[in-house]
């Protein structure tokens, strides 16, 4: 139990020093040229990679037979909805200084950007339905079925970052290809566990 406590911790640590640095960054005045930019990417970039990381969690655990690692699973997820939300800020904030109608308008206009929001909405019931009560509210199935979204939110993700990149794709297509790697994972346990029933019962993918 301790050391669940202490793998949570470490994963906090580690997740929340971005941001430290970030904001570190920002003090110091030392954003680069545009900082707005600096900030949009870095933010975006962390959405990201904890949205993978949590999708990550369940393969990792059966693979390495790690079962405690579920722990982890909601802390990751919520960090992505975190640096999601700090994006968003910062593009409503920054860039459209809360002008309404410039950002419908920006939302209908450009795809990348429609894909982006569409992203966000999609991790925000994962979000809100990610205490113990609301799991306990919704049912195990039911819950299990809403966090399915997690992967449309991802698909959508890298799908925003791969349009908005003008030349050089090589970053969101490796992005894809985890992605990939995943849901290829998560097909397969699912047609595995519909042949293999008696096997594993119980356990969510
Ligand atoms: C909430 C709605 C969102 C809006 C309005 C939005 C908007 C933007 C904008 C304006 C940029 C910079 C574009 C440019 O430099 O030309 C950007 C970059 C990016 N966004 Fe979003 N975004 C949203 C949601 C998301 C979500 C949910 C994710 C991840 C799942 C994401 C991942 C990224 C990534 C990876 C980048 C590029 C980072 C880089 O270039 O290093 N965005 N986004």
């Amino acid at each position: 139990m301790k050391e669940i406590g202490f793998a949570k911790l470490v994963v906090f640590v580690n997740s929340i020093v971005p941001l430290l640095l970030l904001g570190w960054d920002g003090l110091r005045g030392d954003l680069g040229a545009n900082p707005l930019e600096f900030v949009t990417h870095t933010t975006g970039t962390l959405t990201l990679v904890f949205l993978l990381i949590s999708l990550a969690v369940t393969p990792l655990r059966k693979t390495l037979g790690q079962p405690w690692m579920i722990k982890l699973r909601r802390m990751t997820g919520l960090f992505a909805f975190f640096y999601g939300c700090l994006h968003l800020m910062t593009y409503l904030w920054f860039d459209k200084f809360f002008n309404i109608a410039e950002i419908g308008r920006d939302t209908i206009k450009r795809p990348f950007i429609t894909l982006g929001m569409a992203s966000f909405f999609l991790m925000l019931p994962l979000a809100l339905t990610s205490t113990n009560k609301m799991v306990k509210r919704l049912g195990g199935r039911r819950w299990n079925r809403l966090h399915r979204l997690v992967y449309l939110a991802a698909i959508a993700g890298v799908i925003h970052y791969w349009m908005l990149v003008k030349a050089d794709t090589r970053i969101p297509l490796a992005f894809g290809a985890v992605l990939a790697v995943l849901l290829i994972y998560r097909a397969l346990a699912a047609f595995f566990k519909r042949r293999l029933p008696a096997q594993e019962p119980s356990e969510n993918l």
